[in-house]
């Protein structure tokens, strides 16, 4: 697939698996290796898809409006960030991708897969990630986190959590991480050589050590 070209490693979880501490710390390790990486985000990655982010973590859509967005975006993404920087030999690590729209669209708002595929195929032809990690919590351990990152957030001493501070996903219900959650292992099962499934509920130095090991193998 990116023979000869830089590495792209995606990471995918619920709100609140605990992706982002992972990120930086996998980041630097390849830097250690004298690999050169860019760390970059979905929905984001480019001035354009930042402003999209804004839109579509902040006004009420149309499912179908919102998932065309998330590819717009991505779009943008693939032809100004990731194609050009793994073709000059950098590896690219993504706080997620494509699989998100899966397990978000898909899963938590129930949209046809179907539909999904189209627009992946349409947006970024053949083109996967190398390797995707995926952050599994149970979804209790999940919504605790998001809760005590709300608290940290907090300006005011009420002590209710900063619901005003939560993005249009983050305000979704159980059910709905539920079924995100399930949309990722699932998504898992179809692509096991690509998609590896962690237990981010395992302490932190577990974690690394497997990372460790799977970034080695790739
Ligand atoms: P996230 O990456 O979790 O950022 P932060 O840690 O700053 O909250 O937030 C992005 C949100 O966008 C997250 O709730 C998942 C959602 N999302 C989708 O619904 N579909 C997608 O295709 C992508 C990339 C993200």
């Amino acid at each position: 697939m990116n023979q000869g070209r830089g590495k792209f490693i995606t990471l995918e979880g619920v709100d609140g698996a605990g992706k982002s501490t992972h990120l930086a710390w996998l980041a630097e390790r390849v830097r250690q290796r004298d690999i050169e990486v860019v760390v970059t985000r979905e929905p984001g990655g480019t001035p354009l898809g930042e402003q999209l982010r804004t839109l579509v973590l902040g006004e009420p859509m149309h499912i179908e409006t919102e998932t065309l967005l998330m590819f717009a975006a991505r779009r943008e993404h693939l032809e100004r960030v990731i194609y050009p920087s793994l073709a000059a030999g950098k590896w690219v690590i993504s706080d997620r991708f494509t699989d998100a729209t899966f397990a978000y669209q898909g899963g938590g708002r129930e949209m046809d897969p179907r539909r999904i595929e189209t627009l992946e195929t349409w947006v970024q032809g053949e083109f996967q990630p190398d390797l995707t990690l995926v952050f599994d919590v149970p979804t209790d351990v999940a919504a605790r986190r998001r809760g005590a990152r709300d608290l940290e957030g907090e300006s005011t001493s009420s002590g209710a959590p900063a619901q005003a501070s939560r993005d249009r996903f983050e305000q979704q219900n159980r059910a709905f991480f539920e079924r995100v959650r399930d949309g990722y292992l699932r998504r898992a099962a179809q692509f096991p050589q690509r998609m590896k499934i962690l237990d981010a509920n395992r302490p932190l130095a577990d974690i690394q050590v497997i990372l460790e090991n799977i970034v080695s193998s790739i």
